[in-house]
């Protein structure tokens, strides 16, 4: 490509649990800073499907893709700039995941570290090594290969656990592309290397599965007495305290300014109080979190609000997946029939000018675009929007992220 492209940044969060402060400054605070960045097209989602692999409670997924999308909000995502969907609500994920399942191979699979730790464990108590390891668990990187490689996305800001997952999905894109074209876009892994993990209340990395974490959006009361019991050290006041391994200062450094975290050594040098220590702490992280904190409470008393902002999202989001997929799937010979006799090999490279775009305003005033295949076959028909520059944005979208892009 010649001129400076766009970077499609691209990340998930599985809707499985209460955003904590280790989501916060691991994940939903960077991908806000990434997404504001001039150069900057972003898609961000609420991974359901993967849920569905780590919990079987209804209600439980449906209150957390809540929380989450409230905390992604509240923390400055601006759904007009970024495209901001719900998983579950765009169909062709599901179906690249078939496609993508057909040219992985098995192998690979078994060595995700995910599967493989599970395996380990079971075959170390003496169980069958597949006990209680679900389908869906084994299939996990290629789910969230889909994610990504819909929508040809360049930069994948996650954790460095997830490393492997990036590497897989661009194995599946190479896959894919040496049978069918060059139609998927490799990803990267965008790892934010400033971003330390955050400790958790015993000082263990915070996560749910340790039970240690602090909910983002705890009350003012509540956070203070969750910061009171963060594990310190035994050493009293006057005595001058380590920062390395307090998970005490750690947390404090992801909130802090420079010059605040070089005060803050000084302070442990001079013997703080762990008890004062912890309340610079808690009133740190107030400072950022108060005014977010009333967002978050607005925005989850309407969750009605929400899911109007995610269905905008999930058809910005499908007017890129839907003609892409059609495009994938004429590559792999899922055709309509009809196209049979016109089948030469140019035919085998969809060309960028075949199919059409048509914008119009219909009977009730709300303003429309339809995207046309090369065959008269109606690809895209959007939703309403209220101006003919919303509907021309939309459609803008589509053009130039996926039809004009190769
Ligand atoms: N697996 C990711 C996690 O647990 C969540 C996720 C799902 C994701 N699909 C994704 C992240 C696609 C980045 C891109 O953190």
């Amino acid at each position: 490509m010649e001129h400076a492209a766009k970077q499609r940044f691209l990340t998930g969060i599985t809707t499985s649990g209460t955003p904590h402060l280790g989501n916060y400054v691991g994940s939903i605070r960077p991908s806000v800073a990434a997404s504001q960045g001039a150069n900057a097209e972003s898609f961000y989602f609420l991974a359901d499907y993967h849920a569905l692999i780590k919990t079987g409670e209804p209600a439980r997924i449906q209150q957390s893709t809540l929380e989450i999308a409230a905390s992604w909000l509240a923390a400055g995502l601006d759904p007009e700039r970024v495209i901001f969907y719900r998983q579950s609500d765009i169909a062709q994920i599901p179906e690249l995941t078939w496609l993508l399942t057909c040219v992985l191979g098995k192998g690979v699979l078994n060595r995700a570290h995910a599967y493989k730790s599970q395996v380990d464990k079971n075959t170390s108590s003496g169980a069958e090594p597949d006990a209680d390891i679900t389908a869906g668990l084994f299939m996990y990187p290629v789910l969230m290969g889909a994610d990504i490689l819909m929508f040809k996305a360049n930069q994948v800001p996650v954790g460095r656990d997830q490393i492997q997952h990036i590497e897989m999905a661009r194995d599946m894109a190479k896959a894919f592309n040496h049978l069918y074209g060059d139609l998927l876009v490799l990803p990267e892994a965008l790892i934010e290397e400033s971003v330390a993990t955050l400790p958790g209340l015993d000082g263990r990395k915070m996560s749910k599965s340790y039970d240690n974490t602090i909910p983002l959006f705890a009350s003012r009361e509540q956070l203070k007495k969750l910061i009171a019991g963060i594990v310190t050290d035994s050493s009293g006041p006057g005595v001058a305290k380590q920062t390395e391994g307090s998970a005490v200062f750690q947390i404090y450094q992801a909130f802090a300014s420079s010059d605040e975290t070089e005060a803050m050594r000084r302070a442990y040098a001079d013997g703080i109080s762990w008890g004062d220590a912890k309340n610079s702490l808690f009133e740190r992280i107030d400072r950022d979190v108060a005014p977010m904190r009333v967002t978050y409470q607005a925005l989850m008393a309407q969750p009605e609000k929400i899911e109007a902002i995610l269905q905008a999202g999930a058809s910005k989001a499908t007017a890129c997946s839907m003609p892409f997929m059609h495009q994938l799937r004429h590559a792999v010979g899922l055709r309509p029939l009809a196209a049979a006799q016109a089948l030469t090999p140019a035919s085998r490279k969809m060309k960028s000018d075949s199919p059409s775009f048509k914008q119009y305003r219909d009977k009730d005033g709300m303003f429309y675009f339809k995207f046309i295949g090369a065959d008269g076959q109606l690809l895209v028909q959007s939703d309403g929007y209220t101006s003919h520059q919303e509907a021309a944005k939309a459609m803008k979208l589509l053009k130039n992220g996926n039809i004009a892009s190769r």
